[in-house]
Order: C-alpha cells, then sequence, then structure tokens
C-alpha cells in the first residue's frame, strides 16, 4: 500500500511513520509538510535513506502541489494541523485556515484521484468538557470550547459528509493527549518534562485539577494503522489512554521520576475556555480491531524523559526559531498575555 501522510514531520506524523516503516515491508510513504514551526525532518532522520520513504514539501490548501504528491497513493492518512490549543486562542486564523480549508482541500483532491482510503485523524477535544466520572463515546455530542477543537470538529463534520455524499471512504480516528518522543515543547507534558530538566518554574493552569486521558504515541499510532487497515468505512473510532489524571497529579508524578523538587509547580492564569475533562470510552476499537494501550503512563513517562534527556540537542533546536518569539511573547508573561486575549478577544483574521 502506498500512503500519503500529511502533516508526517510533526510529532504523531513522524512517529507514525517510522512505526509503519517498521511494522510492514509492503507499505510506501509519501510525507507532505508544510514544514511549519512544528515540522522537522530531524524527526525522521533515521529513516532518511529508506527506499519506501519520500519527503514532499507543501501545503495541504494547495491543490495543485497536493495532488501531484497524491497521485499514484492508495490511501492517505490526514495528520496536518495547527494542533496547539493556546495558539489557536492567541491566533485563530491559520487555525481555521489549515484545519478546515486544508482539510476540505485533501478530500478534493483524494476525491477526484479515488483513493481507496482516507483517514481523518481527529481528537477527543471535539467532545469538550466531559461530565465527571463520564467517558464520551462515539456517538458524544460534538461541543468544541476553543477555536483549536472547534476547528477539528468542522473538519470532522466536513468529512462524514463527504461519507455520506460522495460515498467518499473516509474513516475518522479520535485520540485522548498524545505524549512521548519529538513531541514539541510547548505543549504540556514536554513543556513540563524540559522546564524540570533545567530547574526551572512549572506552569500548572488555574487549579490544575483539569483530567487529561494520557495516551503514548506508540500506542497511538498502532491505533491509527489498525483503523487504517481494517476499520469500517465510515466510521469513527475514539483511541483513548484509558489513564486519567489530574494535570497537577501528573506533573507532579513527573517532578519524582526526574527527582526534582515540588517547589517547581507554579501557578499561572488559567486558559480561557479551558476543558476541565477529557475522558475517552475506546471500547469500540478494543473490541472491532483488538486494540488496547500497552503503555502504562509510569513506564511512558519514564521512557519520554529518558528521551528529552539524551535528546537535548533537539529541544534546542526547535526552540531555537520562531518558538523563541512565541515562548518570549506569550509563555514568558502568562499572568498577562491569556487575560488580556480572554478580556480584548482574540485577534481577527487581518
Ligand atoms: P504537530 O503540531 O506536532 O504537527 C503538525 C504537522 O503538520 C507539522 O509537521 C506541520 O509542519 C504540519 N502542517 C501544519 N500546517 C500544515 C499545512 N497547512 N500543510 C501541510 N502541513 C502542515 O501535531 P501533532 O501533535 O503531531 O498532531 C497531529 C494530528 O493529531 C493533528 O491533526 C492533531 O489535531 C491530532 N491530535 C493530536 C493530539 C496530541 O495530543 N498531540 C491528540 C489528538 C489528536
Ligand atoms: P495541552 O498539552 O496544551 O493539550 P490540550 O489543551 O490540547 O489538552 O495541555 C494539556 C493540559 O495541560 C491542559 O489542561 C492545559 C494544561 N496546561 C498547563 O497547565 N500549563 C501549560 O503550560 C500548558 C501548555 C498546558
Amino acid at each position: 500500500m502506498k500512503i500519503f501522510v500529511s502533516g508526517g514531520a510533526g510529532f504523531i506524523g513522524s512517529n507514525f511513520i517510522r512505526h509503519v516503516l517498521q511494522a510492514r515491508n509492503n507499505h510506501a510513504i509519501i510525507n507532505y509538510d508544510k514544514l511549519t514551526y512544528a515540522g522537522n525532518l530531524a524527526n525522521l532522520h533515521s529513516i532518511d535513506d529508506h527506499a519506501g520513504y519520500q519527503f514532499v514539501k507543501g501545503d495541504i490548501c494547495d491543490p495543485i502541489v497536493a495532488e501531484a504528491a497524491m497521485r499514484g497513493c492508495d490511501a492517505v492518512v490526514h495528520f496536518a494541523a495547527e494542533s496547539h490549543v493556546d495558539r489557536s486562542i492567541y491566533e485563530p486564523a491559520p487555525v481555521i485556515q489549515t484545519n478546515v480549508t486544508g482539510t476540505f482541500t485533501l478530500l478534493e483532491v483524494a476525491r477526484k484521484l479515488g483513493v481507496s482510503r482516507f483517514v481523518h485523524i481527529s481528537t477527543d477535544e471535539v467532545y469538550g468538557d466531559v461530565a465527571p466520572g463520564a467517558f464520551a463515546g462515539e456517538d458524544s455530542p460534538i461541543q468544541p470550547s476553543s477555536p483549536y477543537s472547534a476547528s477539528k470538529a468542522a473538519s470532522d463534520l466536513l468529512v462524514r459528509s463527504y461519507v455520506r455524499t460522495y460515498n467518499f471512504p473516509a474513516l475518522i480516528t479520535r485520540s485522548s493527549n498524545n505524549y512521548g518522543p519529538y513531541q514539541f515543547p510547548e505543549k504540556f507534558l514536554p513543556l513540563m518534562i524540559t522546564n524540570a530538566l533545567n530547574d526551572k518554574s512549572l506552569p500548572i493552569y488555574g487549579d490544575g485539577k483539569q483530567q487529561r486521558d494520557w495516551l503514548h504515541v506508540e500506542d497511538n499510532c498502532r491505533g491509527i494503522l489498525a483503523v487504517l487497515e481494517r476499520g469500517k468505512i465510515g466510521e469513527v473510532y475514539n483511541i483513548g489512554g484509558s489513564h486519567v489524571e489530574e494535570n497537577l497529579a501528573v506533573a507532579r508524578r513527573l517532578l519524582r521520576l526526574i527527582a526534582k523538587p515540588e517547589s517547581l509547580l507554579g501557578y499561572v492564569a488559567d486558559r480561557p475556555g479551558h476543558d476541565r475533562r477529557y475522558a475517552l470510552d475506546s471500547t469500540k476499537i478494543e473490541v472491532e480491531l483488538g486494540w488496547k494501550p500497552e503503555i502504562s503512563l509510569e513506564n511512558g513517562l519514564r521512557q519520554t524523559i529518558e528521551w528529552y534527556k539524551k535528546n537535548s540537542e533537539w529541544v534546542s533546536d526547535v526552540r531555537a526559531g520562531d518558538y523563541r518569539s512565541y515562548y518570549a511573547k506569550y509563555y514568558d508573561n502568562r499572568e498577562n498575555s491569556l487575560n488580556a486575549i480572554a478580556g480584548t478577544g482574540s485577534k481577527l483574521p487581518a
């Protein structure tokens, strides 16, 4: 099978490409990526010379370049997105452009070329806040809270409409919060790990009692491959970590694993519209495709911390680019930045 992977230079996409090339010797991959601040070809150095791998630089909003790259592919796995909630609050325009218009563009190209499977990578955030003690199933209402999750919900609904209207062969995965090697250090776990390793404060939003369902990226990649190969067309599959924990407890867990003091915990202004709880019911993929998470949070965190320790050069390289000014603008001065944006309304598209 020849697979067109969008966003393969990012965190989950690069782990997925490595996973597929390791697990299957009959699959070839075209990695199509714009290389935004989050895209990094260094994530794929280990397979640079693999005969079944090719990189094409391009924007998913560009139908001409995307079509040239997708031609001859049997399947699409669509990861490319602006993936960070905080950035979507500061500056929603690129998030809507890539996540909605970009997904629409890829759907049109894939429909024209007649690909046989299109896996759209979505998120548990489309379900919004999940009530205490409850778990979101695939049929739970779509109630996004941030510009990011609203853009993902919009793209999910577009995919759904293509299945119904055009009999388009799409499937959707909705995973919970991923962590693991090669995650950009703007997200909670890599930010906390790299800060703790450097004796910097761990910025906890609000009271830190928000809950997330933590999933190791390798477990997610196995789930996505199962959906690609064996999932039923038109279906949505939740992929959850079956490990729901409060942010503060996760931060304490990693401080213990790194042997750093709890005095590093720092409380900062809460994120506007912050969802309190995400928790997924993944029974469907477990029963229908025989998938379940295999890496416990404790072991996964241990391995991830070791990876960030060994790859300090990777961290300083990704932090050197656009991220430096983003961090200085928003993260160095969090008390003010999030509140100011919530108070004034986020920037409107130019
Ligand atoms: P990431 O930000 O690490 O990577 C995104 C990749 O997409 C980058 O390589 C970037 O260069 C590329 N990209 C961005 N805009 C593009 C464009 N217009 N054209 C082509 N390429 C573009 O993201 P990630 O964490 O790997 O997430 C991948 C997918 O998984 C996203 O769709 C995200 O919504 C979804 N997801 C992520 C998580 C998580 O915890 N990280 C959880 C659930 C779902
Ligand atoms: P994040 O990694 O941004 O993922 P998401 O918002 O998509 O779930 O954040 C995970 C949780 O951690 C979320 O509840 C927000 C919180 N958080 C902090 O407390 N401090 C931080 O610096 C960041 C980035 C996130």
